[in-house]
């Protein structure tokens, strides 16, 4: 029995998890989930889906796992570690992904159902629906809903401004003309206006890259050719929609005949202001109108700086395994974000505090819905309670490190260097290497397939569940007619 089998995994959950173990999944229609019965010690190696709701009492009803999911994939946030968890719950399951032909869905424009592969209008055939949405897009809810269903569970995650601008500064430091002429961030943050150009190149990733990515409105005096969203018609009328209380109204709101989410004025170039002049677009309730449209469609929204606390909340909702949610740090660019967790974070703030404030000063509208964010999650997990929180969060961890531990070389990201295998080696960008993983060998075959998708960087495992969804039809006649002569 390897070191991952199902006695070893209970040993790492303790008796409490056990108690209330009510069996294995069974696997239905669509790779809809059930609690089964007992026969949990039949299933094998890491194939074990670890029934996992530490906090809830033995008399507690069992929950169905959500498999309609809608991932908003922001930038330099360290949603390519959730993209990972996504990829193997999926491919594990079967379910369908909304893919975009490359890697992303024409980004930095506006999301367009027509950029996901194999979609067609209603009315344009048979095809099964998706489960997952979750690769690089800006948001358009509009467009979304003609993909995913209106109740898929909407979630993304945020970033103190300050880290992620960092982040961003040195992975997009050829892309953005702004960052680019900047010979360092202290510099573009101590003016940056000598720098920036508002609908300069790339000039989204050098401010506001959240907002930006989540697909709302910049004020008039941001605007750039980038297109601007267009706000609704009528902001009164929408503020109260969007302010009814809680979940009565999300589904109006999600109705795309009561949306006023934006439309792209890339395509027909121009940005007129389309919203009435009365609103006044730079002050605090523009933001607060914003944010609580965000709070309308987002079920979660996870903090990068709380990331497994992020974790334990995400399984809770979706009614998830630990081993749904547990899995390694992807697309981490060398000595700057090893450990995207509270304690670096505060470390920056406390060797850097003027570059902090800058960086959160010129990311305003970031620093507005990062703080929006940061409340709203600490207010969940008082819900949830503290005490039970951070037990689910250590034996999170234990599982990351066990899982570490039998499956890489050296139990840790390494630099690309190292990696040879090109399934595993990270696709390379930015001004910093950016680092992955080497599994150990003589793993068993089981053990090597979950280790794999644990280890696999996004654009391969893009490229694997593309191939899986949509097999090659070349034909055998014209393979072989290509083969060169002996
Ligand atoms: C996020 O919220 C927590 C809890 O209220 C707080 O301790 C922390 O300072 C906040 N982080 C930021 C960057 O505001």
């Amino acid at each position: 029995m390897g070191p991952l089998s199902p006695a070893r995994t209970k040993r790492l959950w303790g008796p409490r998890s056990l108690g209330v173990a009510l069996g294995v999944f069974m696997t239905i229609g669509f790779g809809l989930q059930l609690w089964g019965g007992p026969f949990q010690r039949r299933l094998q190696g890491l194939q074990l889906r670890q029934p996992w709701f530490p906090s809830l009492g033995p008399a507690a009803s069992p929950c169905l796992p959500r498999q309609r999911l809608v991932f908003l994939k922001t930038h330099k946030s360290g949603s390519s570690s959730v993209l990972n968890l996504l990829h193997r719950y999926g491919d594990r399951h079967g379910l369908r992904f909304a893919l975009p032909t490359r890697y992303q869905f024409g980004y930095p424009r506006l999301f367009q159902a027509s950029r996901v592969k194999g979609y067609r209008p209603q009315g344009g055939g048979t095809q099964p629906p998706f489960h997952i949405l979750c690769h690089h897009m800006r948001f358009n809810l509009k467009e979304v809903l003609q993909v995913m269903p209106s109740d898929s569970f909407f979630f993304s995650i945020v970033r103190d401004p300050a880290a992620l601008a960092r982040s961003a500064f040195s992975y997009y430091k050829s892309t953005s003309s702004a960052f680019r002429k900047a010979p360092s961030l202290a510099a573009f943050l101590a003016s940056p206006r000598a720098f920036y150009r508002p609908g300069a190149r790339g000039d989204h990733y050098a401010r506001n890259l959240l907002w930006f990515d989540f697909g709302l409105p910049f004020p008039p005096e941001m605007r750039t050719n980038r297109g601007n969203p267009r706000l609704p018609k009528d902001p009164s009328l929408l503020q109260r929609h969007v302010l009814a209380s809680g979940a009565g109204p999300r589904a109006q709101i999600r109705d795309p005949k009561a949306l006023f989410q934006p439309v792209s004025t890339v395509a027909d170039g121009h940005s007129q202001p389309a919203s009435p002049a009365s609103l006044d677009l730079g002050s605090s309730p523009f933001i607060q109108w914003a944010l609580a449209w965000l709070d309308s469609v987002f079920d979660l929204v996870m903090v990068a700086e709380y990331f497994d606390e992020s974790l334990v909340l995400l399984a809770d909702a979706l009614c998830w395994g630990v081993d749904d949610v547990v899995g390694f740090m992807h697309n981490a660019q060398a000595g700057r974000e090893q450990g995207l967790n509270a304690a670096s974070n505060g470390k920056l703030s406390a060797e850097d505090p003027q570059l902090t404030a800058r960086a959160r000063a010129w990311n305003n509208l970031d620093w507005a819905l990062y703080e929006h964010f940061n409340r709203s999650l600490w207010a969940r997990i008082e819900q949830y309670g503290q005490r039970r929180l951070e037990r689910a969060v250590a034996e999170l961890r234990a599982r990351r490190e066990a899982l570490a531990n039998h499956c890489l070389v050296g139990g840790e990201a390494l630099d690309p260097k190292y990696i040879t295998n090109r399934k595993l080696r990270p696709f390379q960008f930015g001004s910093a290497k950016v680092l992955g993983y080497v599994l150990q060998s003589g793993l068993s075959p089981q053990d090597q397939e979950e280790c794999e998708r644990l280890a696999t960087p996004e654009l391969q495992y893009k490229d694997k569940l593309d191939a899986k969804q949509f097999p090659p039809t070349v034909s055998l006649s014209l393979k072989t007619s290509r083969l060169p002569s002996p």
